[in-house]
């Protein structure tokens, strides 16, 4: 018997203000797309934003339905348009951001399994990692090097070939 061990390397920063520009810009969009989320339900509102490698950027925020399960994430609603709109650009990096009337938004949240799922799928089938820029409204921010970190051991179209 072998034993292995999964681990990666990720960078935490104090606040938005220690980021890159381009990084801090892509983190306060996805702050304000929060702020168009449609969740009645939740009051969980979700942004995310992508910035493609064609220089474009798209957004998404969470949209939940009464009958819950209907809901979407913000990230699949971001993965869904951006793959409409610009479909087979590379997605370089998605920052995602939340707020809520009822817990402090002053920490990372970082994406549920399902979206972890989706985001591994256009890695793949963009052949791009895609980073992740992780904050609240404000505290620390976390930069994920590629999406498929978030998912070990995760399941591929490679799997059924
Ligand atoms: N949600 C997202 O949009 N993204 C996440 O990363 C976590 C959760 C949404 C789903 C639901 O509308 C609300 O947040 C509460 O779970």
């Amino acid at each position: 018997m072998d034993k292995h061990q999964y681990s990666f390397d990720y960078e935490v920063y104090d606040s938005i203000s220690q980021l890159n520009e381009a990084d801090a810009a892509l983190l306060r969009a996805a702050q304000e797309t929060a702020g168009i989320a449609y969740a009645p339900y939740s009051n969980f509102h979700v942004g995310a934003v992508a910035r493609l490698a064609n220089g474009q950027t798209v957004r998404g925020s969470n949209q939940e339905n009464a009958s819950y399960p209907v809901g979407l994430c913000a990230e699949r609603v971001l993965l869904s348009a951006a793959s409409s709109v610009y479909p087979g650009v590379a997605i370089d990096t998605i920052a995602i951001s939340y707020n809520s009337n009822e817990v402090n938004s002053n920490r990372p949240i970082s994406p549920c399994g399902i979206c972890r799922q989706t985001l591994v799928e256009y890695e793949t089938h963009l052949n791009h990692p895609i980073r992740l820029v992780l904050g609240g409204m404000k505290g620390k921010v976390f930069v994920i090097p590629k999406a498929s970190l978030l998912l070990p051991f995760g399941f591929s179209g490679e799997d059924m070939k």
